[in-house]
Formats: C-alpha cells, sequence, structure tokens
C-alpha cells in the first residue's frame, strides 16, 4: 500500500521529493504565503510523514489531523523550534532534523553579517546606488575593524565552531559559552558575563528553547561594550527586539547583524530594526545556497525513508 507523505512546500531544491514519490504519495501545500495550521491541517489526513521548513507550525493539533498513521516528522531544518516535541513524544512520533549539513554556509553567512554590520556595507552600497559619491571623504562609513577583534559565540556547536575557524583566519580572539560544549583549542570558554563584558562581536548559535528564549535582552545588551556588534543566525527569538532597537537607538551598542526574527516572515509589517542604519537585516538565508538546502532536503528525506522502511532515523531530535 502506499503510503502518503505531506511536504509544506511543492517544489524544494534538489531532487529529493522526487526521491521521495518513488516511495510514497506525496501531496503538497501549493500556497505562496507560510502555511497556517488550518491550511496544513486540511490536506494531512492519513499521511505517514510530514516534510516541513523550520517554520512551519507543526502542533498537537495537526498531528491529530494526520491521524494515528503519522510516524516522523522530518524537519528539512536545523532548528526545529516550530514543532511541539512533547506532542510528537506522546504520540510516538519520530521528530528529525539536519544538523550538519548546513553548518558550513550558516558561519559563512555569519561572517558576511559581521562583515557588513561592522563595516558599514549595506548603508554604503545603498548611498552609492543612490548616486551620492561625489567626492572621497576621510569620515565617511567608518566602521570598526574586525580583525583583532574578539568574538564571543554563544552556543559552541556545529555552526559556533565553523565560525570559530572563520574567525582564526581573521585574527580574531575566540571565547565561547556553553554549557554543553567543553574547552578545545580553537576557543576558551568563558562565562557569559565574561563573554559578553569581553566580545566585540556577539554570535549567537544557540536553539530557540524555552532556556534560550530572550537570553539577549535589556540587562545582556547593557553589559556589552558600546561597540560593539550583535549578530544571530540562530533563531529570532532568542534576541528581545525591543530592547535591541532601544540598545542601538540609545547607543549602547554600535550595531547588529540578523538574519532571523521573532515573526517570521515580515510581509510588508517591517521589524523597526529593518530601519535602523546600523542593523544590517536579512530575510532568514543562512542556509541559502543551491548545495546546502539541496542537502538539507535530501536529508529531511533520507530520515523519511528510514522510518518508512522501519530503520532509525539518522538525524533524530535527541529525545
Ligand atoms: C535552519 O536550518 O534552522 C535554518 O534556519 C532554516 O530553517
Amino acid at each position: 500500500m502506499t503510503v502518503r507523505v505531506l511536504a509544506t512546500r511543492e517544489e524544494l531544491p534538489g531532487f529529493g521529493l522526487q526521491r521521495l514519490a518513488d516511495d510514497a504519495e506525496v501531496v503538497s501545500w501549493r500556497g505562496t504565503a507560510k502555511p497556517g495550521p488550518d491550511e496544513l491541517a486540511a490536506i494531512v489526513p492519513g499521511s505517514t510523514g510530514i516534510l516541513a521548513l523550520g517554520n512551519d507550525p507543526v502542533d498537537a493539533a495537526l498531528m491529530d489531523a494526520a491521524g494515528p498513521s503519522l510516524r516522523v516528522i522530518a524537519l528539512a531544518s536545523m532548528g526545529f523550534d516550530n514543532v511541539d516535541r512533547a506532542a510528537a513524544a506522546e504520540r510516538g512520533i519520530v521528530v528529525t532534523h539536519t544538523p550538519g549539513v548546513l553548518a558550513e554556509t550558516t558561519a559563512d553567512l555569519t561572517f558576511a553579517l559581521i562583515l557588513a554590520a561592522r563595516r558599514r556595507l549595506g548603508a554604503a552600497a545603498a548611498s552609492l546606488a543612490q548616486g551620492d559619491w561625489d567626492l572621497f571623504r576621510m569620515h565617511d562609513y567608518l566602521g570598526l575593524d574586525i580583525h583583532g577583534a574578539t568574538i564571543g559565540l554563544i552556543g559552541y556547536g556545529q555552526i559556533g565552531r565553523a565560525v570559530a575557524r572563520r574567525a582564526q583566519g581573521f585574527g580574531m580572539r575566540v571565547v565561547h559559552h556553553d554549557p554543553y560544549a567543553a574547552d578545545e583549542p580553537l576557543s576558551i570558554s568563558v562565562g557569559l558575563e565574561t563573554l559578553l563584558a569581553q566580545a566585540d562581536i556577539v554570535s549567537l548559535h544557540v536553539p530557540l528553547t524555552a532556556e534560550t528564549r530572550h537570553l539577549i535582552s535589556h540587562r545582556e545588551l547593557a553589559a556589552m561594550k558600546p561597540t560593539a556588534t550583535l549578530v544571530s543566525t540562530s533563531r529570532g527569538g532568542v534576541v528581545d527586539e525591543e530592547a535591541l532597537l532601544k540598545a542601538i537607538q540609545e547607543g549602547g551598542l554600535h550595531s547588529a547583524g540578523l538574519d532571523v526574527y521573532e515573526r517570521e516572515p515580515m510581509g510588508e509589517e517591517l521589524s523597526p530594526l529593518v530601519a535602523e542604519p546600523y542593523v544590517v537585516t536579512l530575510p532568514h538565508i543562512g542556509s541559502a545556497t543551491d548545495s546546502t538546502r539541496a542537502a538539507m532536503v535530501d536529508l529531511a528525506v533520507d530520515n523519511i525513508l528510514d522510518v518508512l522502511q522501519d530503520r532509525p532515523a539518522r538525524t533524530p531530535l535527541p529525545g
């Protein structure tokens, strides 16, 4: 009997969906906006698997709408805060994600944000595009150096370590704070307070969980140097955006580079951070290269096939 798998997008990079279609009937969400819970609930009944992206809502109601056939929720994403993991565990549903395959690409983008925010690349490029360059002025678009700076990595998993390797090439001092990671040669492990006080660049690499929600808020921003840059390629909810806006507007922080937000996607209702001249904002493109996005879909599909074929999933979320 052919099993049914819901994919929350009709088109995904690479050939993963085609491979999946060899073993399952793939039913796809065909809308152009982010699917809401009701829209997914309407097409999920009878599914054995759900292939979702990192911010599609996968809650208990969706699992119940799928019914008892549902065995696996495979995310084509590293982040997993969009899934009600407790509800999945109660129902015996395996949840998988895609660690590893996106670490280097996301670290590349982290560095792009560091460079763009500290060297004011967005503002400089926009002014050139507007024809606003008639004289070389020594004081235009002055930024802050990256080489020789101290970078503080909050979260020292695969992506944090990949950023640390890049930082070495820039001659930076690297410190990290991660209760789950030990010291290692690339980086010194320090407490959060020490990291915030010492770092010229604070870069976030933790998943969004109850423990990390608003990990960076008023108190933490006040503890950072006024010349510091905050960079986030993890999840928006890790930063209290109101507090960040205040710190930037009041000169408590030099700059920020953001790829992720508390509300995504933004649609036309932009976060006020987007208009801030010292904040570089990107639309969640950390893993957005052809090969990495295809690898993420491939891994998600492999996880689904593992479960469908009664093998242990290769990258389940830890229980
Ligand atoms: C991830 O993999 O978590 C990326 O942010 C895309 O969701």
